[in-house]
């Protein structure tokens, strides 16, 4: 099916769906007063800890962390993308996904997708009239079944191969542009981007063609060359060989992340059909979304060099805020000069599924790659271990695993626990309430330098998410003037309940889900909230937007009388001082 799901569906889906019931159909749920418990699903506890919310149409753990609306629980637990959650849940609720017709944009896209697949088609045929190719990929130890599942293929040398073969229009070559296939030069002339290269597609989880990475033959530079960022192709976000892993088993148990695309077809070639490739980048928060939405191991394979140790240290960073009970993350180090393509073609696959099975686990890997810069011996190197860790805790979510861990750094330190884990804890209370690392953050999510305290922004934000009725007995004017970071996000959450009076917090969540600013909005709806019948949400924020004025109106009053000392105020500003300074 084509065609954008419009925003208001999606919405309207969350509102209407029971979060209670679409979990309920597969976990266990207590009733609890106004909410439902049980035994979190995403790790392993023994009292329950998971909270789901009907009204708010929200669950979360207080173990582990996990959060979010009837979409996310479909898509974490039945390890669906966004677009195949929407679909199952709208199933369930026996309605039909409409798709914008009048969105001509992903239209066009179709005719992206359409010149790319012709155009691997159009590789792959000259690859079998190539000898040259052909060798090259017999001495690199890869079959004609192999290639033909990559569907490798073959660019031949010359520099006008696609604009005479699919350039005959002006759309045409405005397509071939779009896909970076052929690139244009000052004097307004055309040429093929892949030249004399064996050609990798690169497909998206439908295994529709969104890019291509070439390998020169001989040895000429640069090695490779991939498709350049294009609307359909984003290389922080894919993954090399995923489709074709996915085609090649059914029941995926663990990946390997690999570097390279010949380190995919050489392991394939070898019989090791699950493996993926990072496109030339370190690995994103996206890829390891789309990983662990597949299956629960992740084992990295980097070269044994210093690149790829440094590489895997790397990823070991990016991946620590996705540690769950129940996922396992290994790394395998190979001999120095080795990649898992050499290996595996020196070795055989044997030896690879060895390495595979004495992986090191990724705790093991941290507390390795600390330990060897220092002397754990000394006072000193032990201080300096603990000040090292602390910083790569704080990124797992709390839980069992993160609490293991500490154990075992405490152990190497030579402390108990008990004293290590005050070190490590208030940083890990913060996990559950802040986003962390690299990603954007909301921008109220910032603390009162002064206080410390979150600030009043991030406080009216998180009392909204909750209660999102509270916000239609706020006038949003008075808000204006003031610049504090949050405070458009706050604005537009005002102003999307004040168009959907009866919206929910899931609602709220889904409409803000790929927002900029407001999506992360899911932490803060997994805060706790004083829940008790007294809490009066309405008061508290109009308390928080009193704070918001007044705090505007001491700045203002700041900013004018500096003025004052250095330059002449107006007579307009005079007024205003006058007025502001009178008091409420
Ligand atoms: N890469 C790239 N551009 C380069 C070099 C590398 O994008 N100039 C990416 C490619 O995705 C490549 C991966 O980094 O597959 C690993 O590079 P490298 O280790 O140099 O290549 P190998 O995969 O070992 O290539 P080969 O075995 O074909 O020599
Ligand atoms: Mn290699």
């Amino acid at each position: 099916m084509t065609g954008l799901i419009p925003k208001q569906f999606i919405v309207d889906l969350v509102e209407r769906a029971d979060v209670a019931e679409i979990v309920g159909r597969r976990v266990q749920l207590k009733k609890a007063g106004k909410e439902f418990k049980a035994c979190c699903p995403f790790h392993d506890e023994k009292t329950p800890s998971f909270t789901v919310s009907p009204t708010k149409g929200f669950y979360h753990c207080f173990g582990c962390g996990v959060h979010g609306t009837a979409l996310d629980f479909l898509m974490e637990y039945d390890h669906m993308d966004f677009v195949d959650a929407v679909e199952s849940l709208a199933a369930i609720m026996g309605l039909e996904v409409p798709r914008s017709e009048s969105n001509n944009q992903s239209r066009s896209y179709d005719s992206l997708f359409e010149l790319l697949d012709r155009v691997s088609v159009y590789y792959e045929k000259n690859l079998k009239s190539h000898e040259t190719a052909i060798d090259y990929l017999k001495t690199r130890g890869i079959n004609g079944a192999t290639a033909k599942r990559f569907s490798l293929g073959y660019a031949p040398s010359g520099w006008n191969n696609l604009l005479n073969k699919f350039g005959s229009s002006k759309e045409s070559i405005d397509r071939l542009l779009a896909t970076g296939l052929i690139i244009r030069k000052d004097n307004g002339k055309y040429y093929d981007r892949f030249r004399d290269r064996i050609m990798f597609p690169i497909r998206d989880a439908r295994g529709r063609t969104i890019g291509f990475g070439g390998r020169i033959i001989g040895d000429e530079k640069p090695k490779y060359l991939n498709s350049p960022e294009t609307v359909l192709f984003h290389k922080g976000r894919e993954l090399y060989g995923l489709y074709e892993s996915r085609q090649a088993l059914r029941n995926i148990e663990k990946l390997v992340v690999v570097e390279g695309y010949m380190d995919v077809v050489g392991l394939a070639q070898h019989g090791i059909d699950f493996s993926a490739a990072t496109l030339g980048t370190a690995t994103t928060d996206e890829h390891l979304n789309r990983l662990f939405r597949i299956c629960e191991e992740i084992v990295f394979s980097f070269d044994g060099d210093r690149a790829g140790r440094a590489a895997a240290w790397k990823a070991l960073q990016n991946t620590l805020p996705h540690i769950r009970e129940g996922r396992q993350i290994r790394f395998i180090f190979l001999p120095e000069g080795q990649d898992p393509d050499s290996f595996i073609q020196e070795n055989g696959p044997d030896a690879f599924t060895t390495a595979l099975n004495n992986a090191l686990p990724l705790s093991d890997f941290l507390i390795d790659e600390l330990t060897s810069k220092l002397n754990v011996d000394t006072v000193d190197g032990r201080a300096r271990l603990a000040e090292l860790a602390r910083p790569l805790l704080s990124k797992i979510p709390a839980g069992v695993y993160k609490d293991l861990l500490t154990e075992q750094l405490a152990v190497t330190i030579g402390l108990p626990p008990h004293r290590l884990e005050p070190l490590f804890q208030n940083n890990s209370a913060e996990h559950g309430k802040r986003s962390h690392g690299n990603r954007t953050k909301i921008g109220s999510s910032e603390k009162n330098p002064s206080t410390g305290k979150p600030s009043i922004v991030r406080k009216a934000i998180t009392l909204i998410i909750h209660h999102p009725a509270s916000a239609l007995q706020i006038d949003i004017e008075r808000l204006s003037g003031n610049t504090r970071p949050g405070i458009e996000l706050l604005n537009s959450l005002i102003k999307a309940v004040n168009s959907e009076p009866k919206i929910t917090t899931a609602g709220l969540l889904e409409r803000f889900r790929n927002d900029a600013e407001g999506r992360h909005l899911g932490k803060l709806a997994a805060t706790e909230l004083p829940g008790d019948d007294n809490f009066d949400s309405v008061a508290e924020l109009r308390h928080c937007l009193t704070q918001l004025e007044l705090s505007a109106r001491r700045t203002r009053i700041e900013t004018l009388i500096d003025k004052q000392r250095t330059h002449k105020l107006t007579s307009v500003e005079k007024t205003e001082l006058r007025e502001l300074t009178k008091g409420p």
